[in-house]
């Protein structure tokens, strides 16, 4: 049984009947990485999101399961989701001020959460706060803890955050655009950091980025998402040499490589709330087949673990 199984989700709005993540499934073996993939609008973070059954307001959980280490997200009390949350799956965002509580030092921040999930006394907690920090990189651990969010550097702040993620000692951790609003050198230690956390101490990582280098080099296995659909799925290599879908090798020559792009891809993701009855990547397909404007493409399995959703196949 893989470590985490995404079935059928489907999300949308509260009370009306717009899906906006649409039958969503994938999973993942412990100690992978496993990138998603796409632009703007796809249901990206409201994925992301659900690994924790958490939703922003006005999403609501339609049907379909989050499994974890063999628990089923969707089936728990409250309760028991909040036991979990922190302790078996974090996140990580881009804009750490908007996690971070900007009253409260790093060092509170921290204790909270180990307050909330593990019973240590005032000591053991100081000793694992630094101990916390200094796995994250952040120098002085005893001085920084001290820090409140406004005073420390953007690369620090990344830095704090994930350490606070990391509190609850959670086995997956969802990544969302985490490095996004950092400079490139920073970007690069980030990423250097997650990828040692996943090596070194088996941490278990949804990656989510729009950048295709990124998730090249970070995951070992990637979903492309088009209009709340996952549109392919492969192991990393795969994907990138023999990617399948229109829209993934589109993605793929848009991007620059030495300094050159081979072709941009035109337009942008269909309205979500006006989705076609059809394939949903119909109006932008460079190579647009019959079937496609009526019926709806399946996932299907081309070979051994990638999956495309294209009439040309299967
Ligand atoms: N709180 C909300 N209320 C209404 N619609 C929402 C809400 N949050 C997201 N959506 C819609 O759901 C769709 C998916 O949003 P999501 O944030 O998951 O996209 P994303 O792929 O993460 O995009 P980005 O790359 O811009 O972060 C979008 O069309 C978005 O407008
Ligand atoms: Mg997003």
């Amino acid at each position: 049984m893989p470590f985490l199984e995404v079935k059928d989700l489907v999300l949308g709005l509260k009370g009306k009947n717009v899906t906006l993540v649409d039958k969503v499934s994938f999973s993942l073996e412990k100690k992978e990485i496993l990138g998603i993939l796409g632009e703007s609008g796809c249901g990206k973070s409201l994925t992301g999101f659900s690994l924790l059954r958490l939703f922003p307001p006005g999403i609501a959980h339609y049907s379909g399961d989050v499994i974890i280490d063999g628990i089923s997200l969707y089936k728990l009390s409250e309760e028991e989701v909040l036991k979990l949350r922190g302790k078996k799956v974090a996140i990580i965002l881009q804009d750490p001020l908007s996690s971070l509580n900007p009253v409260l030092t790093i060092g509170e921040q921290i204790e909270e959460v180990l307050k909330y999930h593990f019973n240590l006394n005032k000591n053991e907690r100081k000793e694992r706060i630094y101990r916390l920090l200094r796995e994250v990189g952040i120098p002085d651990p005893e001085i920084r803890a001290k820090s409140y969010p406004h005073q420390l550097s953007g690369g620090l702040r990344q830095r704090a955050m994930i350490a606070m993620a990391l509190a609850g000692e959670p086995e997956l951790l969802v990544a969302d655009e985490p490095t996004t609003a950092l400079d490139v050198t920073l970007q690069i230690q980030i990423l250097e950091l997650l990828s040692e956390l996943n090596q070194k101490k088996g941490l278990t990582i949804v990656f989510i980025s729009h950048d295709l280098g990124i998730i090249r080099w970070i995951a070992s296995k990637v979903c492309v998402f088009y209009a709340g659909e996952v549109v392919e799925m492969a192991h990393t290599e795969e994907l990138f040499n023999n990617p399948l879908h229109p829209y993934t090798r589109s993605l793929i020559n848009s991007y620059p490589k030495e300094g050159k792009i081979k072709k941009i891809l035109k337009g942008g993701v269909v309205n979500i709330y006006e989705k076609p009855g059809g394939c949903r990547y119909f109006e932008r397909c460079e190579n647009p087949c019959k079937e496609g404007e009526k019926s709806h493409p399946e996932l299907v399995s081309v070979k051994d673990g990638h999956f495309v959703r294209c009439f040309r196949y299967g």
